[in-house]
């Protein structure tokens, strides 16, 4: 079988997948990041329905459309504030993951891409994320064809490189 698993380098607003994932805060009310650049791509449609989703848990995974993005859909899921490592990081790092392919299979999503959730604004440390990111990766639901993973600087590619080559 050859590998559903992807690695690409660059900005994740522009990959036309069935589903791209923002990382999120638990407003879903937008920020900075990768919500920013998601938010300003998809337009002010995007934000009018995050207002009718409510709060999205730490962890956890909400869907919406993708509006002027070249993607059809939207999940956003919240991942955790690295606080050392004590606190069920890994826990809710990896709660995203299972939590978005089981948010994608649910609405028939087939091809998904992913930022490096909590490795910018919430401090997670790269490599540990990565290594969580990729092993979830390599369990998701089989009606998933196609998982990418979006690297957005140099250095988190070489670090996915290493991680997917293990
Ligand atoms: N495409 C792909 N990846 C991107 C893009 C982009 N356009 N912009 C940023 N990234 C990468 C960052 O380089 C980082 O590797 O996304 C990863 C996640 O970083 P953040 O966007 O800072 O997300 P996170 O660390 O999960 O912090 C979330 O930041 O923007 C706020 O509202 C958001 O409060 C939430 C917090």
């Amino acid at each position: 079988m050859t590998d559903r698993i992807e690695l690409v380098q660059g900005d994740i607003t522009r990959l036309a997948v069935d589903a791209i994932v923002n990382a999120a805060n638990n407003s879903l009310l937008g920020g900075g990041g990768v919500d920013g650049a998601i938010h300003r791509a998809a337009g002010p449609d995007l934000l009018a329905e995050c207002r009718t989703l409510g709060c999205c848990d730490t962890g956890d995974a909400k869907i919406t459309g993708g509006y002027r993005l070249p993607a059809g859909k939207v999940i956003h899921t919240v991942g955790p504030v690295w606080h050392g490592g004590n606190h069920r990081e890994d826990d809710l790092l990896a709660s995203c993951y299972r939590r978005c392919f089981a948010v994608a299979v649910e609405n028939g999503i087939k091809s998904i891409a992913f930022p490096s959730i909590s490795t910018g604004a919430y401090g997670f440390p790269i490599e540990r994320a990565a290594r969580i990111a990729v092993a979830e990766a390599r369990k998701a639901p089989a009606a998933i064809d196609r998982i990418v993973f979006v690297t957005f600087g140099a250095g988190d590619r070489g670090v996915y490189e290493k991680v997917l080559a293990e």
